[in-house]
């Protein structure tokens, strides 16, 4: 096709994006903006597009307009990386056809104005694969198909559809998980608002290992978020009122100093907020507060960012005597429910198969607070929820009884969760006696002062809930 009849639409079809301004008051840098256009006018007329984008108009206005504004975002911010325009070429075209498997789904999908049951999640996640399918099929290469397959898979093992790591990815790849995300939150849907292009940020920039950080960062370098890298005549602090700090994670070397136009509260605010309603008893608020809070965000995220925060935020006050026993006790019931919850419908029905986990702990049974006991409790259902089979025993076993329960069960992997340095001794007898009889079986354990007792018995220290699933999937790779 001809490149004329599509520069025009492209042209009025980027006009209908958000404001018609979207990416000029988002970028401040009319030069790469243009080139982005011209690499999209430049795709769709060479593999003939047209067609498939008009009915992917009709059929789902959201995924069309997001398609085009994946691509141009995702431009920039590859022209930011790397400045090399044949590696930009092959990912554009990636980004243009990311979701092209959400044909496949059912049309009334597209217009929902409430959120996905579980079972329509279930399908919706399938537009991955499917689109992967689809692009093989139709002749375009391997490199582009996996744009579709990869980009709801997140860097910790927690997207979908497999689950995949780190490694399993290209930079591109990488760039397109965010911004997948950071044009899906800045726009309109029919069951929310957009959010600000800060907020979205901060949103990203709150999903501790599931995005490449230094990908967000280049984003906010990218919209120049950072006032300390602002160039040219380009002058963002002058459109906003309001400078308030921004604390990204120590261990990302990235200078991001402050960031502007905040209004969303931090999460650690939320939890604290929420901590309080819990604390004191403010049951209907603490659900409301949680709810919001986890709107959009996935189950591992809820439990990993919101559920463990809270408790840990509960233990402080109770170690530090701001609260008492009761209410550390009455609080973290609450969030028992809560997790229950979350949890019922998503691990009725799945076969367990993916491998036996045993968690026990090496504390001891007049530990009253339950807290390290909830964690397992949490660890426990989002192993359910990725078809690991769990059995918990939140009393200390006999050391024979704990060796019976791994052999009849066929575990593979032991937890232990240690809270007394009374335990220490408790704890390495039984993972000396697992080492001897059960030499395939991993062990794993959480103490802040494990320095203390003989590292050599134990495979894995971290026992965080999504560090967990993660060491459970790679031990998985040894026995399969
Ligand atoms: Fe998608
Ligand atoms: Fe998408």
């Amino acid at each position: 096709m001809s490149a004329a009849p599509v520069r025009k639409f492209v042209l009025e079809e980027l006009e209908n994006i958000g404001s018609p301004l979207r990416y000029e008051e988002m970028f401040h840098n009319p030069e790469d903006i243009d080139d982005a256009k011209e690499i999209m006018i430049h795709l769709i007329a060479e593999h003939d597009l047209i067609p498939l984008l008009k009915t992917m108009k009709k059929r789902d206005h959201y995924t069309f307009y997001h398609s085009l504004d994946v691509l141009i975002i995702g431009c920039l911010l590859m022209n930011n990386l790397y400045n090399e325009p044949e590696k930009l070429e092959d990912a554009a075209l990636g980004f243009l056809l990311h979701d092209i498997g959400k044909m496949n789904l059912p049309q009334e999908f597209a217009h929902l104005k409430r959120k996905l049951t579980v079972e329509e999640f279930e399908m919706v996640k399938t537009h991955t694969t499917e689109g992967y399918q689809w692009l093989l099929e139709n002749g375009f290469s391997e490199t582009i198909a996996r744009y579709a397959l990869n980009h709801h898979e997140r860097l910790d093992g927690s997207g979908y559809p497999y689950g995949k790591t780190e490694d399993d990815f290209t930079i591109s790849e990488k760039c397109l998980m965010v911004v997948d995300v950071f044009s899906a939150l800045t726009f309109d849907r029919p069951h929310r608002n957009k959010f600000s292009v800060t907020e979205a940020i901060q949103i990203l920039l709150q999903e501790d290992n599931t995005f490449e950080m230094n990908m967000i960062f280049s984003l906010m370098s990218t919209l120049r978020l950072n006032p300390q890298e602002k160039t040219g005549s380009a002058e963002p602090a002058e459109k906003f009122e309001t400078v308030v700090k921004l604390h990204p994670p120590k261990k990302y070397t990235a200078s991001v100093d402050a960031i502007i136009n905040w209004k969303r509260n931090t999460l650690a605010e939320s939890i604290t907020t929420l901590t309080n309603a819990l604390v004191e008893d403010d049951r209907r608020a603490a659900f409301e507060l949680f709810f919001e809070m986890c709107d959009g965000m996935s189950i591992e995220n809820i439990f990993t960012n919101v559920i463990t925060r809270t408790l840990k935020e509960i233990d402080h006050q109770y170690k530090n005597n701001y609260i008492t026993k009761k209410s550390s006790i009455d609080a973290a019931a609450v969030i028992q429910l809560v997790v229950d919850y979350m949890t019922r419908d998503r691990t009725r029905k799945l076969p367990m198969n993916e491998g036996n986990v045993l968690l026990t702990t090496g504390h001891s049974d007049d530990c009253i607070y339950k807290e390290p006991v909830l964690t397992w409790y949490i660890t426990e259902n989002l192993l359910k929820i990725h078809n690991w089979s769990v059995d918990t025993q939140s009393s200390r076993l006999h050391k024979s009884t704990l060796m019976e329960c791994i052999e009849k069960n066929k575990v593979n992997i032991v937890g232990f969760s240690i809270t007394t340095e009374e335990s220490f001794a408790d704890f390495s007898d039984k993972a000396e006696a697992i080492r001897k009889n059960f030499p395939e079986v991993k062990i794993t354990a959480a103490h802040s002062s494990l320095t203390a007792i003989n590292r050599n018995v134990i495979d894995f220290y971290n026992v965080h809930p999504k560090n967990f699933l993660k060491y459970a999937k790679k031990c998985q790779e040894s026995w399969k």
